[in-house]
């Protein structure tokens, strides 16, 4: 156990936020049981407070107490991809309270894939509510010095866990209902889940359920436009960008050909490199002060699913 694990959970322990790395992306972690610390996430975040945070433990047995019920598929999901990047959104139990779940009457649970993660949760024994770590509908982190940069002032500590092995969400299945819904799709993708539970798990439709910010039509933007373009529209609309002047950025796959003088983001080919790739290159866009992003999507199978699910949202017009 590294003095830095210990420090976290000291810090947990005294109602304090850590940077806290998964395999998907950074979190901003506090004690679930403690209602100010969760309020202090929600004022560092600048985060409406009647949407729920994710409940990180570090076991199936752990997040059953957070449940006041555990249904089969729950159980079934949970042990095809825990530890890994599923939330489970099942009845709260009294554990949780309504700081974490924004008053609504299930909780979403994950025991994340990543050893620093499973360290921190398994000495600390209790809940660890975590968001993504970055300020309210901006790209999440994933790497250390990301959180250091937008929240460094306003945590205790963050734990360096390298660079984000998934580099999107979880996949959010809820299972508290009839009928199993996927709310976010993310890093386990839809096909695995439904062949677990041997059904079709549909998409939950976007904006229904304002209380999923990840659902909400404005999300992970960087600073920069963002639009979706296609590898054969893309000479037209960069030429139709560059005539006004703006500093443009391409981000497409390898097999992408852009003109010389374009700013060139080359993510891989396959869907889990594109996911890997994506938000820091969204943030490095920032960086470089560009105005406009041009993006070439993955196709929508596999993690493909929610890198798409993030562009879309990413380029939800906002105002400019
Ligand atoms: O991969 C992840 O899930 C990351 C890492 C840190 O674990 N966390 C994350 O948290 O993405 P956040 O807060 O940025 O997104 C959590 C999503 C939100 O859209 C929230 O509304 C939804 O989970 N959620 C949490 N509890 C819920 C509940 N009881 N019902 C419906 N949605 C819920
Ligand atoms: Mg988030």
């Amino acid at each position: 156990m590294s003095d830095e694990v210990q420090r976290a959970v000291a810090a947990l322990r005294e109602g304090g936020l850590i940077g806290l790395p998964t395999e998907t992306v950074y979190g901003l972690g506090a004690d679930a049981s403690n209602e100010l610390a969760v309020r202090r996430i929600f004022a560092v975040k600048g985060r409406p407070s009647n949407h729920p945070l994710i409940v990180h433990v570090a076991s199936l047995e752990v997040a059953r107490h957070w449940a006041h019920s555990w249904p089969n598929e729950a159980e079934i999901l949970a042990n095809a991809f825990w530890p890994g990047p599923l939330t489970l959104i099942v009845e709260r139990s009294a554990l949780a309270s309504d700081a974490v779940t924004g008053g609504q009457d299930t909780v979403g649970l994950r025991v994340p894939d990543h050893p620093l993660a499973l360290e921190v949760l398994t000495l600390f024994g209790g809940g660890v509510a975590a968001p993504s770590a970055n300020r309210f509908g901006r790209v999440s982190p994933t790497t250390a010095k990301h959180v250091r940069d937008e929240l460094g002032g306003d945590v205790e500590l963050v734990l360096d866990g390298g660079a984000c092995r998934v580099g999107v969400e979880s996949t959010i299945v809820d299972v508290s209902g009839a009928s199993p819904r996927i709310l976010r799709p993310g890093g386990v993708p839809k096909e695995a889940v439904e062949r677990s539970l041997g059904r079709a798990v549909p998409l939950a439709t976007a904006v229904t359920d304002v209380r999923a910010p990840g659902l909400l039509e404005s999300h992970y933007a960087p600073r920069a436009g963002l639009w979706l373009v296609t590898a054969s529209e893309l000479p037209s609309e960069l030429a139709k960008r560059l005539a006004t002047g703006a500093k443009v950025a391409v981000v497409a796959p390898s097999d992408v050909t852009v003109p010389e003088g374009v700013v060139r983001f080359q993510v891989p080919l396959d869907d889990a490199g594109y996911a890997r790739a994506l938000y820091a290159t969204l943030r490095e866009v920032d960086e470089r002060g560009l105005d406009v992003v041009l993006a070439v999507p993955p196709p929508e199978s596999g993690v493909g699913l929610a890198v798409v699910d993030r562009l879309r949202r990413a380029s939800a017009p906002r105002g400019r």
